[in-house]
C-alpha cells in the first residue's frame, strides 16, 4: 500500500485530497495543527482506517521534529504540502502588514522546506519518492509583467511567498534528482475553499481529482516543473 503524508489535511484542497486518497485505498498520514478539532477528518477515519491523523504545524521546529520523532522512519511515498496563508491585511505600498509578510513566508516557503528537509529520508525510503507543493498561478513573475495575472492585485506577500517557493523547489528538484527523488510545483486552479472563496470556477473535487492525475504518473517526468491542475505545464 502506497503512503501520501498530507499538510493542512483539515480543510480546503488538503482535505479533499485527503478523501481521494482515502476512497482509492491508499495510506493517509493526515497532518493538521488540531486533528481533534476537525469533524470531516474525524468521520474519514471511522469510514476508512488507512488515514490517521497527526499533529503538525508547518511553522513550528519542534512540531515537526515530533512528527519525524513519531513516524520513525515510516516510508512517505508522496509527502503533499497543502498547508497554505494568505494574509489579506496591508497589501499596498504605504501600508505594508510586514508581520503578515512574514508570516507567510515562514509558512508558504520556510513551512514547505522545513517539513521536507526533517522527512527526507521517510520520502527516500518510499517506492515513489514524490514530494510536491502547492503553489498559484499568482507567483508567476511573467504574469505580472505582461498583465496576464492581474485579477489578485498586489497582495505581496501571499505572491512573493509562492514565488520564493517555487524557486526554493526548483534548486531542491536538481540538489535530489540525483537521488531519483522527486519534486514538482502543483498549480490548483481558482477553487473553492476558504482562501478560494464562493466564487471560485472550480470545486475541490475537481482541481484535486487533476493534480492526483498529474502525480500520478511517473514522479521523475515531472520533477522541477510546475504544472497545472489540467496537466500542463505552467511558465511561472
Ligand atoms: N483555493 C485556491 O483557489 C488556491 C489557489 C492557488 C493555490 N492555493 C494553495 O493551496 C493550498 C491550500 O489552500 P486552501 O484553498 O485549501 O486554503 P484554506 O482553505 O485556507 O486551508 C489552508 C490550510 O492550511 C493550513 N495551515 C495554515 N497554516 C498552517 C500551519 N502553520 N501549519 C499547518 N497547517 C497550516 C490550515 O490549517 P488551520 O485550519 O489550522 O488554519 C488549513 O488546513 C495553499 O497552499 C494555497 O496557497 C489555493
Amino acid at each position: 500500500m502506497s503512503t501520501v503524508l498530507i499538510t493542512g489535511a483539515n480543510r480546503g484542497l488538503g482535505l479533499e485530497f485527503v478523501r481521494q486518497y482515502a476512497a482509492d485505498g491508499w495510506e493517509v498520514l493526515a497532518t493538521s495543527r488540531q486533528p481533534e478539532k476537525s469533524a470531516e477528518l474525524t468521520q474519514i477515519t471511522a469510514q476508512h482506517p488507512t488515514v490517521v491523523l497527526h499533529r503538525l504545524d508547518v511553522t513550528d521546529d519542534e512540531s515537526v521534529q515530533d512528527l519525524a520523532d513519531k513516524l520513525d522512519g515510516k516510508p512517505i511515498d508522496v509527502l503533499l504540502h497543502s498547508a497554505g496563508i494568505y494574509p489579506r491585511e496591508g497589501q499596498h505600498i504605504g501600508e505594508i502588514d510586514y508581520d503578515g509578510w512574514r508570516e507567510a513566508m515562514e509558512t508558504n516557503l520556510f513551512g514547505v522546506m522545513r517539513v521536507t528537509e526533517t522527512l527526507l529520508e521517510n520520502v527516500a525510503a518510499s517506492q515513489r519518492k514524490q514530494i510536491a507543493a502547492i503553489s498559484t498561478s499568482l507567483s508567476s513573475v511573467r504574469g505580472v509583467q505582461d498583465g496576464s495575472v492581474a485579477q489578485a492585485g498586489t497582495s505581496y506577500q501571499y505572491r512573493s511567498s509562492k514565488t520564493a517557493l517555487n524557486m526554493a523547489l526548483s534548486i531542491l528538484a536538481k540538489e535530489l534528482e540525483p537521488r531519483g527523488i522527486s519534486v514538482v510545483l502543483l498549480d490548483p486552479g481558482w477553487v473553492k475553499t476558504d482562501m478560494g472563496g464562493a466564487h471560485a470556477p472550480l470545486s475541490p473535487q475537481e482541481s484535486i481529482a487533476g493534480m492526483r492525475k498529474v502525480l500520478s504518473g511517473n514522479p521523475m517526468e515531472i520533477s522541477g516543473k510546475f504544472m497545472g491542475h489540467d496537466g500542463a505545464l505552467r511558465l511561472w
